[in-house]
């Protein structure tokens, strides 16, 4: 098997250490999978095999870590240091879902998924919402062209920062807080990662926010777009309300090329933009840190209901192993999962579990068969 290409230029950081150790000639890529719990193995199976059916002149060496909810009830360990430190030690991750109802909810959430997110700071939550031919969605009266845009969710602050508290916990009294944190450097740097995925797409950057209530924050944002925006002179600059923005998710889609917002704005309106997209069965994300290492994962979540059924759809791990190689700089194999996705959909029924006309195993087989043409 040949080396990775060092030409590549897009190499992650960590690969470029390895790359100035001298030991990068045969190991390719390293990359982590974490197939969690519910259907997260039976979607990361078709997301590998995807993988290795595209792979071609370079190597990939997996690392599994067992992380999630059974080794969490087995030893009441959630993301002990070593597996941390073993994640950032690879060039990218591969991650299912994790949540099981037999765990409190939040723990998993929390401790697992975004202490992950916050330790190897992937700042940017990417998240492509498009329509593939063929795919039907609940709202009939768009082309099928007419939903192509990605969210770039700020990933490392915002509500999600974990700051506030009780005060009187549990009397009559009780206050919590929950404060949302943003700072000027993890603005700039959401806002400048976003105008450069514009100028790479159609030039066309939206600000979706709450300036006329959040006024601290929301002015902090419009701010830093007003200043980064004159650095940026083909971009087309746009801003709408995030309660606005849901209407014209479903009225207008293709008003939108890329939307810059906040997390938890970010987390409510891709919900959205994946039933317009045809539901969490394809709706696929990153969680990238674009100077070390990033996470790639269906959005969805475990659905226990289908475990070990056969029935949950894969493509959108599917999609998440593509945006991983496309990370990585694979371009053309990041392509021909590509053309497989979109062979896939215009074969299956539904993107909904247990409709699609397949089993998770021939929907993965599809894509490697439309990934061969
Ligand atoms: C998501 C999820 C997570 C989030 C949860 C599971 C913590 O909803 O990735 O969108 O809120 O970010
Ligand atoms: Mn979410």
């Amino acid at each position: 098997m040949q080396a990775v290409r060092p030409a590549s230029g897009h190499l992650s950081a960590c690969a470029l250490t390895r790359l100035a150790r001298g030991d990068l000639d045969v190991t390719g890529y390293r990359v982590g999978v974490i197939r969690g719990d519910g259907t997260g193995p039976e979607v990361v199976a078709e997301g590998l095999k995807v993988l290795e059916a595209v792979r071609d002149g370079f190597d990939v060496e997996l690392v599994e870590f067992d992380l999630g909810a059974d080794r969490y009830l087995r030893t009441g360990e959630v993301l002990p240091d070593e597996d941390l430190d073993g994640l950032k030690a690879c060039d990218a991750i591969l991650l299912s879902a994790v949540g099981d109802p037999r765990v409190r909810p939040g723990i998993l959430e929390r401790d697992l998924l975004l202490r992950i997110r916050f330790e190897l700071d992937q700042y940017v939550n990417l998240r492509p919402v498009v329509r593939y031919p063929g795919v039907q969605t609940l709202v009939p009266s768009h082309a099928e062209t007419d939903v192509d845009l990605v969210v770039v969710r700020e990933n490392s602050e915002g509500l999600y920062s974990g700051a506030g508290g009780f005060h009187r916990k549990g009397t009559a009294h009780e206050v919590a807080v929950q404060s949302s944190i943003n700072t000027r450097h993890g603005v700039e740097r959401i806002v400048r990662y976003a105008f450069e995925l514009a100028t790479t797409r159609r030039n066309g950057l939206t600000l979706v926010h709450k300036t006329n209530v959040l006024t601290f924050a929301g002015d902090l944002y419009q701010r830093v777009v007003d200043e980064v925006g004159t650095e940026y002179p083909n971009v087309v600059r746009d801003y709408v309300h995030v309660d606005a923005a849901c209407i014209y998710l479903l009225d207008q889609p293709s008003r939108f090329d890329v939307i810059v917002t906040d997390n938890m704005f970010g987390d409510i309106i891709t919900d959205l933009g994946a039933m317009i997209q045809g539901g969490m069965g394809i709706a696929a994300g990153g969680n990238i840190n674009p100077e070390g290492v990033s996470m790639f994962e269906p959005i969805g979540g475990t659905a226990p209901d289908h475990a070990g059924k056969g029935t949950i759809n894969p493509l959108a791990a599917i999609g998440a192993t593509e945006m991983l190689l496309r990370q990585l700089g694979e371009t053309d194999a990041a392509a021909r999962i590509d053309a497989g996705i979109r062979f896939a959909c215009t074969k299956v029924a539904s993107m909904r579990a247990a409709e699609m006309g397949y089993s998770t195993a021939e929907v993965g087989d599809l894509v490697v068969e439309g990934s061969r043409t």
